[in-house]
């Protein structure tokens, strides 16, 4: 297993969406890359394409990066058998929500993997990626990162959080080979849940969604010149700017109208989707009978 002689990118959450589309980005700049997801056919797929049309190097993992020893135990085997010299921490989860409503396990998974695995990771790997003579951290956050966001509460704090810990990391080690960059996309076309959530969005929010494959090269580019914060897309730029411009309160008041009428879309497709399963299970009994 050991391999130190090449270099590795290592991308968290790769099996769908922004992830996929930053392998294939990696992989077609003949990039060895190291992915991870939660155990899924689709990552094993994905690495085998990729071996096969690029000629390159990939090693795929399957783990839960939501539990603690899993995420030290996969870190310390890749500073022991792989040499990094890019790390993209990609996986995130999020959705809509009232906070009373939401079940203990999905706030504590969010945390878990959108603020612990991603810092630890960080940690673990920083003393390899200094050894280097140019190394890259790439965090994914949001642009739901620069405001509170009413009935998604959680999400975009742990955004928050993983914009202002890279800020702080980037000037810690400004005078190091190590170069830091936070990703603050917009709505991006992702999964299925995302997509009904997006779909269900005003025409104004619906003008600034990118695909994976958009973000992933314009990331990918900007991370390499070494530019600190990406927001991808001009509508997302000009979002960006206005949010930061207006008062808190002001966003606040925004996004209560924008996620109270999401929640309510996303509670309808789920009583839509139960329903049709109760309806299934009720017909699949009668043919049994
Ligand atoms: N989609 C958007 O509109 C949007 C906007 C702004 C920022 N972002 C951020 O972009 C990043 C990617 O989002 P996405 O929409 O592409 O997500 P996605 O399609 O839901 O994919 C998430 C990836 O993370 C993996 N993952 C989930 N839980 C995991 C766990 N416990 N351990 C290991 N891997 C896990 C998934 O693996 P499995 O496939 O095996 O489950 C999948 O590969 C996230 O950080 C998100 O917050 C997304």
């Amino acid at each position: 297993m050991n391999d130190t002689e090449c270099l590795y990118t290592l991308i968290t959450g790769a099996s769908t969406g922004l992830g996929k589309a930053f392998a294939e980005e990696c992989a077609s700049r003949k990039m060895n890359l190291i992915l991870i997801s939660l155990p899924n056919e689709n990552l094993d797929k994905l690495c085998e394409k990729l071996k096969q049309t690029y000629q390159i190097k990939v090693q795929c993992k399957e783990t839960d990066l939501t539990n603690l020893e899993t995420v030290v135990d996969f870190a310390n085997w890749v500073t022991q058998n792989f040499t990094v010299n890019i790390l993209i921490n990609n996986a995130g989860i999020g959705g809509t929500q009232g906070f009373a409503d939401s079940e203990i396990g999905y706030l504590d998974n969010m945390i878990q993997l959108n603020i612990r695995a991603m810092t630890l990771l960080t940690r673990i790997l920083l003393p390899e990626l200094k050894k280097l003579n140019s190394s890259y951290i790439l965090n994914v956050s949001s642009l739901a990162a620069f405001s509170p966001v009413p009935y998604k509460t959680i999400y975009p704090a742990t955004k928050a959080f993983v914009h202002h810990f890279t800020r702080g990391l980037e000037a810690e080690l400004e005078d190091s080979n190590v170069s830091v960059s936070v990703l603050n996309p917009g709505p991006i076309m992702t999964n299925a849940d995302v997509s009904t959530r997006i779909n269900g969005q005003s025409s104004y929010v619906k003008l600034s969604i990118m695909t994976p494959a958009q973000i992933a090269t314009i990331a990918l580019g900007k991370m390499l010149k070494g530019k600190s914060v990406i927001i991808p897309g001009i509508m997302n730029r000009i979002n960006a700017f206005f949010i930061r411009l207006v008062t808190e309160n002001f966003r606040i008041s925004v996004g209560t109208r924008i996620f109270k009428r999401e929640k309510k879309n996303s509670d309808e497709n789920t009583d839509n989707r139960s329903k049709q399963s109760s309806w299934k299970q009720s017909g699949k009994k009668t043919i049994a009978r």
